[in-house]
């Protein structure tokens, strides 16, 4: 029987850089990292996304690349991240690493070749016009840039890019530029990771100014990715970072022959938009405009990652109910379509409601990814610039700087968070490891939960109907195994009624009442004769169903 081992991993992201600093010099590093193995494997966790580490001269938090080949030196060697991905091996994690070739860094030596104009063999792995369009809706970074081309004086014409002008768009309709990619994924797979976040991959095919592109279809290569990866390793995958309307999802899935997992940016924003309308409406909409995917695809519910919560696929008006309900003042909104906040500050840091958004998206059919500091309960800092707001250092102790680095402070690469209610003094890994009632305990529990319900991951789902608007409910099954969720969005308690599934069939498997930190009311044992069930106010409630046979 052939398994997906992406389908019910519990993946978590993080950036080398800002997790684990063991040399002291203000950076966090593969060697930190690795010291951290045991604390990741005793989370739960079996899967590791990387953000980028190579050396790269940090525009755009390493996805601006100047050696495909490398780790950054700040951050360790290649021997280093051998040893990493070994003693990850060992604790059964599997890693993937981010795939940044859209673009490269304007440092990278193919570039500064490329400046030197049409005699240089790089000049055609980027692209190049001499009457650009500006195009400002295909900007990614609308108020920072203005143009899609930037004019190179040295090379006299204008190169393309869609994110910053320090990131110009590689040339995919160029054959060598292909190869220079499969190259790349090769020499990582060689190192032993089992796959790659595909960086900004709808520009990667996106024909705009490209010469050759009509020649062939640039779709094609994701193919030719998932070829070259099937070939160099079995159980490798291809994880896409693609936010796109519901008709272009086909185009990374396929028949199921280019990316085996997508991000799911289209319930991400509509889970939002139901959670400040405390209305489960929405997110049922945003599932069912959901295309089916093929057997061997998998989507990745997140909640929030290293960038901007965008809220681009909602309309105006939408996007204002969100602000208003999470981020109400103009500095923790950015790019006129996201909110640069972590979720606790978003919710007022009301423990009830974060624990049911986790829980939410834990259940939701997909594969969950958490984020570093995410499971401790972790804020933001809305005086760092851009998205550097949730991009702070790991809080690991109420040492100074929260037992990142024994630098000194402002050696750091980033500050770590040191006030009010989020400062490490007091949100840190090891102080809630000997809290029973702490949050990473709570999310512990969630994460082997999770872990032991795969139907949430790899079944059939449906949506259950129910008689209260602010309750999400459905059912996932596979193999005649049925597991129900039950969330209520709204801040009020309620008694839904689940007419479908008679009581005696339903085994209470996780609940808010396992949460040890309130002291709430207690779910009474369900009533066989009723279809009635309690629910707090945020509350969650998941069941495992015996056979109605
Ligand atoms: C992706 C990354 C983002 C980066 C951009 C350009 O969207 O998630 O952080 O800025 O690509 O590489």
């Amino acid at each position: 029987m052939q398994t997906f081992w992406y389908k019910n991993a519990l993946v978590y992201s993080l950036d080398v850089e800002t997790f684990m600093d063991s040399d002291g010099d203000g950076i966090g590093d593969f060697r930190g990292l690795t010291n951290c193995l045991d604390y990741l494997a005793g989370l739960g966790i079996n899967c590791l996304w990387l953000l980028p580490f190579y050396p790269s001269p940090n525009r755009d938090n390493g996805y601006d690349v100047m050696d495909y080949y490398d780790v950054d030196p700040r951050l360790g060697t290649l021997g280093d991240f051998v040893e990493f991905i070994h003693q990850s091996r060992e604790r059964g994690i599997r890693v993937l690493v981010d795939l940044v070739v859209n673009h490269t860094s304007i440092e990278h030596p193919w570039f500064q070749s490329a400046r030197q104009g049409k005699t240089s063999k790089y000049h055609d792995y980027y692209v190049w016009s001499d009457n650009p369009e500006p195009n400002p809706a295909l900007v990614a970074f609308p108020t920072v840039e203005e143009s899609i081309w930037e004019y190179d004086e040295q090379a006299g014409a204008s190169y393309l890019h869609h994110f910053y002008k320090e990131q110009p768009d590689l040339n995919i309709a160029n054959p060598k530029v292909q190869e220079e990619i499969l190259r790349i994924m090769g020499f990582w797979l060689e190192l032993g990771v089992s796959g790659f976040r595909i960086d900004a991959a709808p520009f990667l095919i996106e024909e705009v100014g490209m010469e050759n592109a009509h020649l062939f279809d640039l779709k094609q290569f994701l193919e030719r990715m998932r070829e070259f990866l099937a070939n160099r390793s079995a159980d490798a995958i291809l994880l896409a970072e693609a936010n796109v309307s519901p008709d272009q999802i086909p185009v990374y899935f396929d028949e199921g022959n280019r990316m085996q997992m997508l991000f799911n940016f289209l319930v991400n924003q509509n889970l939002f938009l139901a959670l400040a309308r405390q209305d489960a409406a929405t997110l049922k909409e945003g599932l069912k405009i959901l295309p089916s995917i093929p057997h061997n695809a998998q989507w990745l519910n997140f909640v929030r990652h290293h960038d901007e919560l965008t809220l681009d696929r909602l309309s105006d008006e939408q996007q204002q109910e969100i602000f208003a309900a999470f981020a109400p003042e103009e500095s923790m909104q950015i790019f006129g379509r996201g909110i640069r906040r972590r979720l606790p500050p978003m919710m007022q840091n009301d423990r009830r409601r974060i624990e049911m958004t986790y829980s939410l998206a834990f259940t939701l059919p997909g594969t969950p990814l958490v984020r570093y500091g995410d499971e401790i309960g972790m804020g933001d800092d809305l005086s760092l610039e851009g998205r550097e707001s949730v991009r702070t250092v790991m809080q690991w102790s109420n040492a100074a700087n929260g037992g990142f680095s024994k630098a000194s402070p402002d050696a750091l690469t980033r500050p770590v968070i040191s006030k009010g209610e989020y400062g490490y003094q007091q949100v840190n890994v090891a102080f809630e490891q000997r809290d029973p009632t702490s949050f990473l305990n709570w999310m512990e529990h969630l994460i082997i939960t999770r872990r032991q319900c795969p139907e949430f991951g790899s079944g059939k789902w449906r949506i259950l109907e129910t008689d209260k608007s602010a309750v999400f409910a459905h059912a996932c099954e596979v193999d005649k195994t049925t597991v129900i969720a039950l969330h209520n969005l709204s801040d009020q308690s309620c008694i839904v009624n689940l007419p479908e599934i008679p009581h005696q069939h339903l085994m209470e498997i996780f609940s808010d009442n396992f949460s040890l930190s309130r002291q709430q009311q207690k779910y009474d044992p369900l009533d066989e004769n009723s279809y009635a069930i309690a629910i707090n106010a945020y509350g969650y409630r998941w069941f495992r169903m015996s056979s109605m046979d």
